[in-house]
């Protein structure tokens, strides 16, 4: 290929840009003319880039955030809004594109790819739920975020013998809640991959720690479990600390810790995958290759069949809960 380009799709996440930093840098040391696609897929269909070179990426290894920026696009998914992207590509002369983004981006590469347009889809998500991969760039820098903001929030748990509910973001995986939980020693982790009974699993397991003498107690919630709290009648966190407080007199706080998991500086363990996988999937392109996901199995680089990739079951690791569980008493 001698034109590629590369965009970032979806919810940012930390490493987004050293991804794109290595696949420009790959591309222009393979002879490569490398475009820059502003907001994901609705800039490719509105035909807006730029022609980048080794220079355009200084300086951004450590930054959160996309300098290409991002968006979740609808339209993208018509008819129409594939032709025009098709077009834009023609127009500019692009052979392929590297995606990187989460699994409904890859939902879009697939469709490019049908149409003729070869992606190679690199994971970047905070929540971790790619099924091919072990990792997803941002999910180190996310977790690390998450057990910063809750031991700040744990010093004044603490301080007022108090009981604090903190949701954490993963869409519909737990994956976050669980490693972060583990690391702040949760009482109560809640994800969606796991059936829970509130009663059972967080009041019964707070009043069995407050006769050991615990005062203060955390409450891992995953975001992703909004309907299985609301078939138990609990609609949110805030309902949940108040019925915390209710039964067990413990006095309750909730926070939602947003956005604030998205951003930051990406963790090594971030610009350290970012730039492995933003190398391989440029390599691929050159190679003529494109419909693949490339993913991080067993700390190796590999990648995958797109089909094949969306098809792909992942499993939260339970034996991790069930150590949380039993040390966090
Ligand atoms: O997929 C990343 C993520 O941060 C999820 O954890 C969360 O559910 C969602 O994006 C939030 O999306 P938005 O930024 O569009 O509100």
């Amino acid at each position: 290929m001698k034109t590629i380009a590369v965009l970032t799709s979806g919810g940012d996440a930390p490493g987004m840009n050293a991804a794109i930093r290595s696949v420009v840098r790959t591309a222009c040391e393979n002879n490569m003319r490398v475009l820059g696609i502003r907001r994901g897929f609705n800039g490719l269909m509105a035909g807006d880039m730029y022609e980048m070179n080794i220079r355009s990426v200084s300086d951004i290894i450590h930054r959160g955030g996309t300098i290409l920026y991002s968006a979740r696009s609808a339209r993208f998914n018509s008819e129409e809004g594939l032709k025009d992207a098709i077009d834009v590509c023609k127009a500019n002369s692009i052979e392929g594109i590297v995606v990187i983004g989460g699994d409904g981006s890859f939902r879009g590469a697939r469709d490019l790819s049908l149409r003729g347009i070869p992606c190679v889809g690199v994971p970047g998500t905070i929540d971790n739920d790619i099924a091919c991969s072990d990792y997803t760039i941002g999910y180190d820098t996310a977790l690390n975020t998450i057990m910063d903001m809750v031991d700040r929030i744990r010093d004044t748990t603490e301080s007022h013998d108090r009981c604090s509910v903190i949701e954490v973001m993963g869409r519909r995986a737990g994956y976050l809640a669980l490693n972060s939980g583990i690391a702040v020693g949760a009482t109560t982790i809640l994800i969606p991959e796991v059936e829970f009974n509130v009663e059972r699993d967080v009041i019964e397991r707070m009043r069995r720690t407050q006769k050991t003498g615990k005062k203060h107690f955390i409450i891992m919630v995953a975001e992703g479990v909004a309907e299985a709290m609301n078939s138990q009648g609990i609609c949110g966190v805030n309902e949940l600390a108040k019925l915390i407080e209710a039964r067990t007199g413990v006095e309750t706080r909730a926070t939602v810790l947003g956005h604030v998991q998205r951003g930051g500086s990406p963790s090594v363990k971030d610009r350290v995958a970012a730039s492995q996988m933003g190398y391989a999937a440029t390599l691929l392109l050159k190679e003529g290759k494109g419909n693949r996901v490339i993913a991080m199995r067993k700390e190796e680089i590999v990648d995958y069949d797109i089909y094949e990739a969306l098809n792909m079951q992942k499993s939260v690791d339970l034996g991790l809960l069930k150590t949380a569980l039993e040390i966090s008493i």
